[in-house]
């Protein structure tokens, strides 16, 4: 079965190497050495001064909520994960959704100008398939209304914009370093803050609030990463250049296919921004193309994936709002397999196949 990606893995015996220090040290997490490191390495992969890895990319996020004091209401896309909403919802914050951008299909600034109210608590925006946000517009109304910026930039490792990483971007960058990520520790993530005491209340917030021994000095949960998670990451961002490298060949190779084809529209990537090539997704014009198209590719074993549906303004969880584009959108965008080792006789077939029925 072609999946729509496949989860790299490092070589087994550069693990192995990882696993035995782990059991000779007998320190298998709470802010242990492999832990230390990556954050380390992190932070100058990605530029940034302050890196906290976490257990998972929906915990980043409800951290970062809890580090900026988001209450109430937060102004956020209906186009992504799950995780982005059902987190705000399960911190008590009621997701208020913006439409989408029909041609890059982030969260649109002028959209979410006219939501902002007294309620408004924080903006959160997803970085959608790797595709940098509007910051500037964006950051230009949270300026001017004294709400803070959280960037979902799970989707986004290793993408720059003008010229830096976009981790640093918002006041809080969060990522998710799951197993299906270009970038992954098994399970994982990562918040970037901007100062130390931002960092240290981190650590603390996600270490149950107990900042040492005999002493809890406030509600916390735990979400940390452990030392398997963190020795996975060490071994693979030494590879990520070559990561990204691969993938580019193959996301290359359907955007030659598949750009002159006028049934089909392509993410508007944005110029200033470098791509991670981690989705590669396409929009048909009807609901029914698509399902025509996932129908044809599974009966090769290719499963692309609808990704993202359904629009989350459609949870059964949220207030309910009518967002025309993020439902147009997300009825008829599906991503294509997309992974390094993608063999060009399977993916000259999707690319067939998408062409032939779009
Ligand atoms: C945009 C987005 N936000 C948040 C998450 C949640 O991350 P995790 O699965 O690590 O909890 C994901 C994960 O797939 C995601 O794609």
């Amino acid at each position: 079965m072609i999946n729509v990606t496949k989860t790299y893995l490092p070589s087994l015996e550069k693990y192995q190497d990882f696993v035995q220090r782990i059991f000779e040290s007998g320190w298998l997490t709470n802010n242990g050495e492999f832990t230390r490191t990556l954050e380390k390495r992190l932070s100058e992969y990605l530029q940034v001064p302050y890196v906290v890895l976490v257990s998972n990319g929906t915990l980043a996020l409800q951290i970062a909520y809890r580090l900026l004091d988001v209450k109430n209401q937060a102004i956020t896309t209906p186009f992504s994960f799950v995780a982005t909403s059902s987190s705000l919802v399960w911190e008590g914050i009621q997701p208020v959704f913006a439409d989408i951008d029909s041609e890059n299909f982030n969260i649109d600034p002028k959209n979410v100008e006219k939501l902002i109210s007294p309620l408004t608590s924080a903006i959160v925006g997803v970085h959608v398939f790797g595709n940098p946000c509007d910051d500037e517009a964006l950051s230009t109304i949270s300026k001017a209304h004294s709400i803070p910026i959280i960037y979902d930039a799970a989707h986004a490792f290793g993408v720059n914009y003008k010229g830096k990483s976009i981790a640093g971007l918002g006041d809080i960058s969060t990522f998710s370093f799951h197993a299906t990520k270009i970038f992954h520790t098994i399970e994982g993530g990562a918040i970037i803050v901007k100062d130390k005491a931002t960092y240290d209340r981190a650590k603390l917030l996600i270490n149950f609030g107990i900042p040492g021994y005999d002493q809890i000095s406030e509600l916390g949960i735990n979400a940390k990463m452990n030392e398997f998670q963190a020795a996975m990451g060490l071994c693979i961002l030494d590879e990520i250049d070559n990561i990204i490298e691969s993938r580019k060949v193959v996301s290359d190779r359907y955007t030659d296919a598949l750009s002159p084809i006028n049934s089909l529209t392509l993410q508007h990537f944005n110029a200033n921004a470098t791509n991670n090539y981690a989705y590669f997704p396409v929009v048909f014009q009807s609901e029914n193309i698509l399902l025509n198209v996932i129908k044809e590719l599974n009966r090769f074993e290719i499963s692309p994936r609808r990704y993202f549906y359904p629009s989350l303004e459609k949870l059964n969880y949220v207030k309910p709002q009518v967002m025309p584009i993020a439902d147009s959108i997300s009825r008829r965008v599906l991503c294509l397999p997309l992974f390094g080792e993608l063999e060009w006789g399977v993916q000259k077939k999707i690319i067939e196949i998408v062409k032939g029925l779009a």
